[in-house]
């Protein structure tokens, strides 16, 4: 039986590929996540009862009695914490790649050729996960308590949080970099996937992009904003 050896650099392009694959697909996961968690936040405007009874489904019964009730949101989490942790990897590991393949990262031309938003893809990936982390501190561990003592609902959270200048502003910002973010990897994500054949197409995939980070921006922002102009109490 013939066997077909590839040479070191069709080796090294096929690996490069599938770790593009690997980003834009955990990359997209990630944005449905968005999309669904923007929604969801959407509730603060029925009022506390709907919102609180939302958050507490979410922990809750989905999904039961096909699987024990509770479990559904931890295998969600396991879920979207694998995504995580696959794109960041396929990130570094394209990012070494490119390295190693320019030589010297010393070469100002080489930086120069690199667009803006591929360099703040990096800087903005790593900004993104670090408010990350201080968002989950605060609403799911609820170890950073801003404003609220123990024992309040996901309601009061978010309303006595956003009552603050302060915290809205910097939510206001995160988003500015979650946002930019998205906006070039999903054109990225798109193109990796086949959507760059034509002239046409790019620009109706460009045009994509630009609505989800817009509506992204937009849906997030509005309820902290609602919040600390009074509109919700
Ligand atoms: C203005 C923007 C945002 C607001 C106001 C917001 C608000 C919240 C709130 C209130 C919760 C707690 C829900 C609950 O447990 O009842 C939550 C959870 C969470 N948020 Fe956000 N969020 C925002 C943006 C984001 C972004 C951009 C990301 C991801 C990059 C994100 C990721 C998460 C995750 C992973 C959880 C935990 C879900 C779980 O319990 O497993 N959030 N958020």
């Amino acid at each position: 039986m013939a066997t077909t050896t590839l040479s070191p650099r069709a080796r090294a392009v096929r690996s490069s590929v599938a770790m593009k694959a690997l980003m834009a697909v955990t990359g997209l996961i990630m944005i449905g996540f968005l999309l669904m968690h923007m929604y969801g936040n959407l509730k603060v405007f029925l009022g506390a009862e709907a919102f609180d009874h939302y958050a507490h489904w979410l922990k809750g019964d989905i999904l039961y009695p096909l699987i024990p009730s509770g479990w559904f949101i931890w295998i969600f989490r396991a879920f979207m914490l694998a995504a995580i942790v696959l794109h960041a990897a396929s990130a570094v590991h394209l990012w070494r790649k490119a390295n190693a393949a320019r030589g010297s990262s010393y070469v100002t031309t080489n930086r120069l050729q690199q667009s803006y938003a591929a360099r703040t893809m990096r800087w903005g990936g790593v900004i993104l996960v670090g408010f990350l982390v201080f968002h989950l501190l605060q609403f799911t561990a609820q170890v950073i308590k801003t404003g609220w003592n123990s024992g309040a609902g996901p309601y009061e959270m978010f309303v006595v949080s956003f009552q603050q200048w302060w915290l809205v502003l910097a939510y206001a910002l995160w988003m500015v970099a979650v946002c930019m973010h998205i906006r070039h990897g999903f054109w990225s994500a798109a193109a990796t996937l086949g959507a760059n054949t034509s002239l046409a197409s790019r620009r109706v995939w460009n045009g994509l992009a630009y609505c989800v980070a817009v509506l992204l921006y937009v849906g997030f922002m509005i309820a902290p904003l609602a919040v600390l102009f009074g509109v919700v109490k």
